[in-house]
C-alpha cells in the first residue's frame, strides 16, 4: 500500500477518533538536529552505553558520566522544538483525551507546549540525588561539576532511567492506561528495541487500538502495526491535522 493511501487511512481513523495516544522517540528531534542512538550518525555509533548509560558507570566514574551529559545539555540547548513536535501540541487540543508518551529526554516536547507528556525515560534538565531522593530542574550550561544536593549534599545524577534501571511505576501505569483507553496510537521515530516502549504497539493493537507508524525506515514495529508511513517526522506529522 503507498504512503499516501496509509496516510489517508490513518487520517480517516483520526478524524473518529475521541481517544488518542503517541509514542516518541529520538527520531522526531532528529529533525531539530539532536543527534538519534542507532542510525549512522548514533551516539551508541561513537559511545558505549555501558560506560556512561548505567548506574554501575556512574558508581566507577561520575565525572566521566557527568562529562558526558553536560556536553548533551549543551547541544540540546542550542536545539528548538520542530514542526512534528509543535504539531503534536495541535492534536492534544483536538481530542477528548490525548496522552503523549516520550523516550526522549531532551524536553523538546514541553518546550513546544505538550502538557499530557509521559516522559518514560526522564528528563536530561532534571537532576536526581543519589542519597535523598529529590529531584529538581537544572538548566545550567555547562554544568558545575560535580554537581552536590543543596539539601543534603549528596551527589546528584541526572534523572534520567538508564540500561538495567526501572522505569518509574507512575509512569508506566499512564502509560498502561493511554494504551489500553487509546482508539488511535502513533509511534513516531522509535527504532522499536528498547523494552517496555518497543513492546506498546503490540499492548494497543490486541486492546484494539488502531497502529500507525512514522518513522524513516521499517523498525520491528512494522510488522505489528496496521499502517506504516515512511518520511521525515517533520513532514509527515503535521500532515495529520490537514
Ligand atoms: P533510536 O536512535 O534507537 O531510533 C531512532 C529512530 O528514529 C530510528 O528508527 C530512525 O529510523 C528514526 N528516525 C531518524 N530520523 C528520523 C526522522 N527525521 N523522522 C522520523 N524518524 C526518524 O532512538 P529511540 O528509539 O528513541 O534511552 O531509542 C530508545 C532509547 O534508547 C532512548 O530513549 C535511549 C536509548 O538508549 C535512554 O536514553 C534511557
Amino acid at each position: 500500500m503507498s504512503s499516501t493511501s496509509n496516510l489517508n487511512q490513518l487520517k480517516a481513523r483520526l478524524a473518529s477518533a475521541r481517544a488518542v495516544a503517541v509514542l516518541t522517540g529520538a527520531g522526531i528531534s532528529a529533525d531539530s538536529g539532536v543527534p538519534t542512538f542507532r542510525g549512522a550518525d548514533g551516539l551508541w555509533r561513537t559511545f558505549r552505553a555501558e560506560d556512561l548509560a548505567t548506574p554501575e558507570a556512574f558508581a566507577r566514574n561520575p565525572r566521566v558520566v557527568w562529562e558526558w551529559y553536560d556536553w548533551r545539555r549543551g547541544l540540546i540547548a542550542t536545539k528548538s522544538p520542530n514542526p512534528a513536535h509543535h504539531a503534536l501540541v495541535e492534536m492534544e487540543r483536538r481530542f477528548d483525551q490525548f496522552w503523549l508518551i516520550t523516550q526522549n529526554v531532551d524536553g523538546l516536547h514541553a518546550a513546544a507546549g505538550s502538557r499530557q507528556l509521559i516522559e518514560l525515560h526522564g528528563n536530561i534538565w532534571k537532576v536526581r540525588c543519589t542519597q535523598c531522593g529529590q529531584v529538581s530542574v537544572n538548566r545550567e550550561v555547562p554544568m558545575t561539576l560535580l554537581p552536590y544536593c543543596s539539601g543534603c549534599g549528596g551527589l546528584l545524577r541526572p534523572h534520567i532511567v538508564w540500561f538495567g534501571e526501572s522505569l518509574a511505576p507512575h509512569n508506566i501505569a499512564r502509560s498502561e492506561e493511554a494504551l489500553h483507553a487509546c482508539q488511535v496510537l502513533l509511534i513516531i521515530g522509535t527504532s522499536g528495541v528498547v523494552y517496555p516502549a518497543a513492546g506498546f504497539s503490540s499492548v494497543a493493537r490486541a486492546a484494539g487500538a488502531f497502529v500507525a507508524e512514522m518513522n524513516l525506515d521499517s523498525t520491528p514495529n512494522s510488522s505489528v502495526v496496521d499502517v506504516s508511513i515512511q518520511g521525515r517526522a517533520k513532514d509527515v506529522v503535521p500532515e495529520l491535522l490537514t
